[in-house]
């Protein structure tokens, strides 16, 4: 065979190793409880169900769509922004609908990049933040998230200074997966006045804009003036309305950045199938009642989740947003690294998580839980982590890890 040289820039997916180990486990007959993928388990609201099951015994909606979204769908987009965050926005300039977030951001990389272009990209991060922009031919330099904001714009101040040719553009992702770092609007401010004095590009994921607790909301980007001269925002239906299957998502900002992905887009697809356009827009202009619930599910999770792992001797942060629980791993089993770790909580625990170096090296201390248990099923998790911790690592595992016993 010949080479595929885009192909062989993506090494395998490193949460397919635990995917694979977790079918193997159930095939057997094991119960594992799986907090791996942030996919979501609960139902779509009835009320956008049935929008969709009434759009589609209309025969016109068969046909094939419009690629950057019907514009209707793309009103409902700014009439939200409006709604949510005090922002205009044209519909018709200014929006494009994508089929799911993810699809929308590796078009727009590559759309915008080319061989030797350079991204800066905060680590660890969400893989196609990285991946994308590999696909399209740029390097991606890593910018370390910190603690404190003034950090990570030094770092970021240095990413830019050290690299040739200068980066073009920077991913921002806040509330972040998997770290669950948030931000609030004077550290979005920097983000555009950073990016007009660097001439660079901001594409900022807000997909957890909605998942936020205990007071705590999220800024968008585009609430700064000025951050449509700079990037372009895009969010997702999958989280705050659990519609992860429908493939809806969305970017907003920018006039030539979008033009540019509707252009990409015309060639690549004829849009999304129009009864989920429509499903969409009840989404987005019904009662939003069903967002706050689906936030309180992840809440309680989170709280069971995370006092049950205190109790099991194993302290980690509660975060503020997001549907993860990002949890350095214990200081006994830190040398395994998170793959040997992630294998060994499947094996003595039977819990399945994400191992942290998928997202990047400087993930390797951690593991992720997306919260798509219930709390019952938590518990039975916080269970047998509690007994694998107290066993300790037994001796396949410390051979797997190269652990001296
Ligand atoms: C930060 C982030 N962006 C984008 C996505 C993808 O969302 P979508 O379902 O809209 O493609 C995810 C999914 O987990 C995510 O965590």
């Amino acid at each position: 065979m010949k080479d595929f040289p885009r192909i062989k820039r993506l090494p395998p997916y490193v949460f397919s190793v635990i995917g694979e180990l977790c079918l193997r486990a159930r095939r057997a007959g094991e119960d594992i409880i799986d907090f791996g993928m942030g996919n979501p388990d609960g139902p779509t609201p009835p009320h956008i169900v049935a929008k969709l099951v009434e759009a589609a015994t209309k025969a016109p909606n068969h046909r094939y769509s419009v690629s950057r979204g019907v514009y209707k769908l793309r009103l409902a987009i700014t009439d939200w922004y409006k709604r949510r965050f005090g922002v205009e926005l044209d519909p018709d300039s200014e929006a494009i609908v994508t089929i799911g977030s993810k699809e929308g951001i590796a078009h727009l990389m590559l759309a915008m990049l080319d061989n030797g272009d350079v991204v800066l990209a905060p680590t660890p991060t969400y893989p196609i933040h990285q991946y994308g922009c590999i696909i399209a031919g740029a390097q991606v330099q890593g910018v370390p998230l910190s603690q404190s904001g003034d950090q990570f714009f030094d770092e970021m101040a240095a990413a830019v200074n050290h690299c040739w040719p200068r980066p073009k553009l920077s991913i921002m992702n806040f509330p972040h997966n998997p770290t669950t770092a948030t931000v609030d609007l004077g550290f979005m401010k920097r983000v555009v006045d950073f990016a007009r004095d660097n001439d660079l590009i901001i594409a900022h994921d807000l997909a957890y804009a909605d998942l936020c607790f205990d007071g705590y909301r999220a800024p968008s980007m585009m609430q700064v003036a000025g951050a449509k001269e700079v990037g372009v925002e895009f969010f997702s239906l999958s989280k705050s309305y659990n519609m992860p299957g429908w493939r809806v998502g969305f970017a907003v900002g920018n006039r030539d950045m979008i033009a540019a992905l509707t252009r990409l887009k015309s060639y690549y697809d004829y849009g999304m199938f129009a009864p989920v356009q429509v499903a969409a827009i009840a989404a987005l202009n019904g009662p939003q009642e069903c967002v706050a619930g689906i936030v309180d599910t992840y809440r309680r999770r989170r709280d069971t989740l995370i006092s049950g792992l205190q109790r099991a001797g194993w302290p980690v942060i509660k975060p503020r947003a997001t549907m993860f629980v990002w949890a350095p791993i214990p200081e006994p089993y830190r040398a395994m690294g998170s793959l040997e770790f992630a294998k060994f909580l499947l094996a003595e625990a039977k819990v399945a998580v994400s191992p942290g170096i998928g997202f990047g090296a400087d993930g390797d201390g951690f593991v992720r839980f997306a919260l798509i248990e219930n709390e019952h099923r938590t518990r039975q998790a916080i269970r047998g982590i509690r007994q694998a911790l107290a066993r300790g690592v037994t001796t396949q595992a410390r051979r797997m890890a190269g652990v001296a016993s």
